[in-house]
């Protein structure tokens, strides 16, 4: 019974772990634009933003110079949610492949990844999705 019960939580909890990405931050957008405290680039350059009411997550990159990079994680071929993989983000419908700068390494997409302007003021990192 012991067994199983742990066994439990440590499935929920691994579960739990999957609703809920590690660095992944979750916030929605206003106007169209998002906003992310420059605080969560603290203990690391990259992060992956989950915008409540935008259909793709963003990948967000800090420049040695300060400036911020953010890729819209949208496959260019046809529209499909594109996923981290390592160093790279993968499209599961038709296998394109893109760089971690979004460059395209594998078709059959034939664009990069969307960029999207940023700028940075005081204490935040402001996005425009369109
Ligand atoms: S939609 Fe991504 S490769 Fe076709």
């Amino acid at each position: 019974m012991c067994i199983a019960l742990s066994s439990g939580f440590v499935l929920n909890s691994l579960l739990s772990g999957c609703k809920t990405p590690l660095g992944v931050i979750k916030t929605k957008s206003d106007n169209d634009v998002v906003t992310v405290p420059l605080t969560e680039f603290e203990k690391g350059d990259y992060k992956l933003v989950r915008v409540s009411n935008y259909d793709y997550d963003l990948a967000i990159q800090k420049k040695p110079d300060g400036t911020f990079d953010t890729l819209v994680l949208e496959c260019t071929h046809a529209g499909q949610p594109v996923t981290k993989t390592g160093n790279t983000y993968y499209c599961t419908l038709h296998g394109s492949v893109f760089s971690h700068e979004g460059k395209v390494m594998k078709g059959p997409a034939e664009r990069d990844l969307r960029k999207l302007a940023s700028t940075v003021s005081k204490d935040v990192l402001t996005i425009k999705l369109r």
